[in-house]
């Protein structure tokens, strides 16, 4: 099966796919990395890999739909069975989630459904909560809100701060995403009627 990781940055969760990868050549294979920010260092870390990479300046294009679509064409181009999200920082349209409902994951660095958006390592805190984590779920219009297929928790310690705990997210994410990433492959994880489901049971 063939996957395109969608990036912004720094792309620590494309290189632990592309480690995954190269540990399990049967999994999945990376087809293609799009960034839509051309100095992403992790389009970097895709050609060290050898993986094809392109860049779509959101800037250069009027309308988010017309982003959207030029998005569309180059995985369509790809023929990809599934489209991984990755620390990409643009919401996507209506139409384009539609258009790859239930081909598309993402990863959110919380226990959705708390802390949808931004800043959710500082908001776990601010809100006193004692554990934190990570979900990885299916692409629904809605932003963060597609039926969940994994969560990952870790503990949050009174000497933590945003950062400190940012990074034992990281940490967990790593291993967490080219697993899930992995068993979509192998046609053990659907959607289906807006529902995740993981070897027929629902999640
Ligand atoms: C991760 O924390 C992920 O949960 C969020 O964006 C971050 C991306 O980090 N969606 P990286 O670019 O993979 O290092």
């Amino acid at each position: 099966q063939k996957i395109a990781v969608l990036i912004s940055g720094n792309g620590s969760n494309l290189q632990a796919l592309i480690d995954y990868q190269r540990q399990h050549p049967s999994a999945y294979e990376i087809a293609l990395v799009i960034s839509n920010k051309a100095d992403a260092y992790g389009l970097q870390r895709a050609q060290n890999a050898d993986i094809r990479t392109v860049a779509l300046d959101h800037k250069q294009y009027p309308s988010r739909q017309e982003f959207d679509h030029a998005l569309s064409l180059e995985l369509d181009r790809a023929r990809v069975d599934l489209i991984v999200l990755a620390g990409f920082m643009r919401i996507l349209t209506p139409w384009f989630t539609e258009k790859y409902l239930g081909k598309m994951l993402n990863i959110h660095p919380s226990l959705l459904p708390k802390y949808t958006g931004l800043h959710t390592h500082q908001r776990a805190l601010d809100a006193g909560d004692t554990e934190h984590g990570l979900s990885i779920h299916f692409v629904t219009p809605e932003l963060d809100g597609g039926p969940v297929i994994l969560q990952a928790k870790v503990l949050i310690e009174a000497s933590d701060d945003a950062a400190s705990l940012a990074k034992k997210v990281h940490t967990q994410e790593h291993i967490a995403y080219p697993l899930v990433v992995d068993w979509y492959c192998k046609h053990r994880i659907e959607l289906r009627d807006n529902l995740a489901y993981f070897d027929q049971q629902l999640l």
